[in-house]
């Protein structure tokens, strides 16, 4: 797009936002083709050569603060070695096995899992890690965190609903090429849509693995599982949910008191991380609402000033896709959001971006019929980022009028970067694909909700 076709966008999204009923509903245009897979023979797919070459790896933290790493990888003709060498510079090398675990969904097998973790490492340092055996062995590098505490500048990259189309891959290497270098990954959910095919064509979870190693094997990526994580069908007698990601995606669940891997947090630098799951049990005594009951005030704000809570279905979401699909969860967990001061919550779902400004919806008891979003300076801001370019293509149809909490959203594909600076300050950007890499379509400076409460909404005619 020429450079005055690109003014006259941004005259029109400020015109627009300056007298809507909400904030700014982005009139920028794009191309309205669908997402397509990416077909099997695509270079991204492509299978690192060697015998038994290791394959799909990735990393996550492996315990609460940053000293352990889970090694994650899959080798497809025999089990081969469970052990990851690692080591850092000049320093000498070190040796973790981990196990091997392998599934079956329909009539697919899976390739050897290769689960190891390895720990006491040196926070802020850069370790280089080799997998496989025999003639054929990888070798990768990722960088610990620096030690938690408050004002740890730390940047993390969001995604979610990425999928494996050309849109999925054009949203990964604009994480990769943004001048802002992420971290880490906080991903929403919603992985590799294997799902969307004839009897969940597990080898489209083979694909997705090879696809994101380019980002997963060199930095961690923090798991939430999304709707396209349960992969239960039970016309083909597969009614055990999360089989498949359960098998492939290990997190340090144990280490933060939870029963299961699908809701656990972490810390990282001088942010905490709640990830919750939207499709488990929720509900008074439930084991997840026993877990977060417990686990907020655990939250030490002047260790970790930043609490940011994952999940995939969004609680504040103004497009009619998935529209209130979050609301039971809101329900029982909002209060707990506003009582604790939660900063951000990043949600995916719905296959475009919507920012909210501070708002909780907690007066509501049944009878008093307050049931109206509130401006609310000890709540988080609500970000909707499923806009990955998964193949189910984009939710281009909003609800009208934009409410007046939404204070921006736009149905295109990209990602966001989160610059935390200090313990009061941290700067989000949100990129668009369709925009050069050095781009910003939406940022915000976020005030730090325990340490500088003020007033950070965007939207001039909100207040
Ligand atoms: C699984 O079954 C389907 C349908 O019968 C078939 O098309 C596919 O090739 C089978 N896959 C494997 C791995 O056997
Ligand atoms: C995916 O993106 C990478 C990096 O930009 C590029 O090298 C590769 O050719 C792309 N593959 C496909 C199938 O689009
Ligand atoms: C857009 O959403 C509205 C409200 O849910 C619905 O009535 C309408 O049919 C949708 N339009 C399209 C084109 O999907
Ligand atoms: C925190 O970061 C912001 C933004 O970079 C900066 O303006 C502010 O001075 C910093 N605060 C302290 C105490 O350094
Ligand atoms: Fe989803």
């Amino acid at each position: 797009m020429g450079v005055y076709a690109y003014f006259l966008v941004l005259l029109l999204t400020i015109y627009h936002g300056a007298f809507s009923n909400g904030g700014i509903t982005s009139s920028f245009v794009r191309k309205e083709a669908k997402s397509i897979d990416m077909p099997f023979h695509s270079d991204v797919f492509s299978h690192p050569p060697g015998y038994n070459a290791p394959q799909q790896v990735h990393i996550t933290q492996g315990d609460h603060v940053g000293r352990a790493v889970i090694v994650s990888w899959v080798t497809q003709d025999e089990p081969g070695s469970s052990t990851v060498v690692y080591w850092s510079q000049n320093n000498k090398k070190f040796k973790s096995t981990g196990r091997i675990t392998t599934y079956k969904y329909y009539n697919y097998t899976s390739g050897f899992i290769h689960h190891c973790k390895i720990k006491n490492l040196e926070f802020n340092t850069k370790y280089y890690y080799e997998v496989g055996s025999g003639g054929t062995t990888r070798r990768f590098w990722f960088t610990t965190p620096p030690p938690v505490g408050p004002d740890v500048p730390y940047t993390f990259g969001i995604m979610g609903d990425l999928g494996q189309t050309y849109d999925s891959n054009l949203t990964l290497t604009h994480y990769e090429m943004n001048p802002v270098k992420g971290q880490a990954v906080l991903f929403v959910g919603d992985l590799s849509y294997a799902d969307h095919y004839e009897f969940h064509d597990n080898s489209r979870w083979d694909s997705w693995g090879r696809f994101a190693e380019r980002s997963t094997a060199f930095q961690p990526w923090i798991w939430t599982a999304g709707n396209h994580e349960l992969d239960y069908e039970p016309s083909i007698g597969e009614t055990k949910p999360f089989k498949p990601f359960l098998h492939r995606y290990r997190v340090p669940f144990k280490e933060s008191g939870s029963t299961e891997p699908l809701w656990y947090s972490i810390k990282r630098a001088s942010a905490y991380i709640i990830v919750l799951s939207s499709y488990s049990a929720y509900g008074m005594y439930t084991p997840q609402y026993q877990w977060l009951l417990e686990e907020f005030p655990k939250v030490n704000r002047k260790e970790t000033p930043w609490l940011i809570v994952l999940m995939h279905s969004p609680w504040y979401n103004s497009n009619s896709y998935h529209y209130m699909e979050g609301e039971t969860m809101r329900v029982m967990f909002e209060p707990w959001f506003v009582q604790y001061k939660v900063d951000l919550v990043f949600a995916g779902h719905v296959h475009a971006y919507e920012r909210s400004e501070r708002i909780s919806n907690i007066a509501y008891n049944i009878v008093n019929g307050e049931c109206t979003p509130a401006h609310d300076q000890s709540a988080p801001v609500y970000i909707t980022i499923g806009d990955g370019g998964n193949i189910e293509g984009l939710a281009n149809n909003m609800t009208e009028p934009q409410p007046k909490y939404s204070a921006f959203r736009e149905a295109s594909f990209g990602h966001a970067t989160l610059e935390i600076k200090n313990r009061t300050h941290a700067y989000y950007s949100w990129h668009r694909n369709s925009d050069g890499y050095a781009v910003r379509a939406d940022t915000v400076m976020f005030y730090n909700r325990f340490w500088h409460p003020v007033d950070d909404s965007t939207t001039k005619n909100y207040q």
